[in-house]
């Protein structure tokens, strides 16, 4: 499965902080923003990964970035030229897809929970249809919103019934979470989208032909995982102290790349500590040697 990090947007909702820079690349605690689903990508076993994000900010994402190696991941960069939506990244990123199946992560999304990395490579084995992630909000009014059936065998997992961005009178208090996983068929059901009234291809209709074709499974993520997404003042801060006040009391870090790639195997405890020697003047690298020191592996 192909991964895609959905990096752009014009981050209205946090100027000044985002006049010139990524929302993306702005620090959550001790991480770039976008540290946050790309270990999420990772996680779910996913090794070739498209970024995308404005003319302006692609240049930032490639240095932070690089190839990749060094988190045993590909790396492959595509410009969005104007912010027409979410479903846009299916049209971009086409030629990367070639036919695979996909995930697409927003890159403002965080999260972390319980059972995560197990839940993340089952939904990325989906070969026909497309998962979404269903988590009870107090207010679901500013996200889409999921209605589902429970599936007989499985209390964690259902088929959509009904799906509304963002609704005045919502029927559950589901949101639909920014970590989508497809099938094949993305693309050419994205090729197919008419903006919307805001003039943006919308990532909810093209789950909702999904829906339609009765293909569309919710994966429910319960209250032993956080979803935060840092696209406001106020939530940047929250998640900000999330990751701190977890990783200071656990002395183990949120969405640590090196970390994730050494334990899934992507690289050898020779590129990790030659990653941690780099950053060794940081508590982010003693960290890394740490982890060394302790040659735990899953
Ligand atoms: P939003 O939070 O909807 O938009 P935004 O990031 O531009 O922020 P604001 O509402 O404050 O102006 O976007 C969700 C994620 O998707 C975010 O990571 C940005 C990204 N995005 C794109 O990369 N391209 C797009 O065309 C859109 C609509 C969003």
């Amino acid at each position: 499965m192909k991964g895609i990090i959905l990096a752009g947007g014009q981050g209205t909702r946090l100027y000044p902080l985002t006049v010139s820079l990524s929302k993306q690349l702005l620090p959550v605690y001790d991480k770039p923003m976008v540290y946050y689903p790309l270990s999420m990508l990772m996680l779910a076993g996913i090794r070739e990964i498209l970024v995308i994000s404005t003319p302006e900010a692609l240049p930032a994402f490639r240095k932070l970035l690089g190839d990749g190696s060094q988190f045993g991941v590909r790396f492959v960069f595509q410009e969005q030229p104007s912010p027409r939506g979410i479903a846009e990244a299916f049209l971009l990123g086409r030629e990367f897809i070639a036919g695979e199946p996909v995930c697409l992560a927003l890159g403002d999304n965080i999260f972390f929970g319980t059972s995560l990395p197990q839940r993340l490579r089952r939904a990325a084995q989906i070969r026909q249809g497309a998962v979404v992630f269903a988590y009870q909000v107090r207010d679901p009014r500013r996200y889409a919103v999921v209605t589902f059936q429970y599936d007989e065998s499985d209390s964690e997992r259902g088929l959509a019934l009904t799906l509304e961005e963002k609704p005045a009178q919502p029927l559950s208090r589901y949101a639909v979470p920014g970590l989508y996983f497809y099938d094949a068929q993305a693309v050419a059901i994205a090729e197919a989208l008419k903006p919307s009234a805001r003039g943006e291809l919308e990532i909810t209709d093209l789950n909702r032909v999904y829906m339609q074709r009765g293909q569309l499974h919710v994966e429910v993520l319960g209250r032993g995982v956080a979803w935060l997404d840092a696209g406001t003042p106020e939530s940047l801060v929250q998640a900000a102290a999330f990751v701190q006040t977890v990783q200071e009391r656990q002395g183990m870090m949120i969405s640590c790349p090196e970390e994730i790639a050494y334990r899934m195997g992507y690289i050898d405890a020779a590129r990790l500590e030659a990653q941690a020697r780099q950053l060794a003047q940081t508590t982010y690298g003693r960290y890394l040697l740490q982890l060394l020191e302790d040659e735990v592996r899953e």
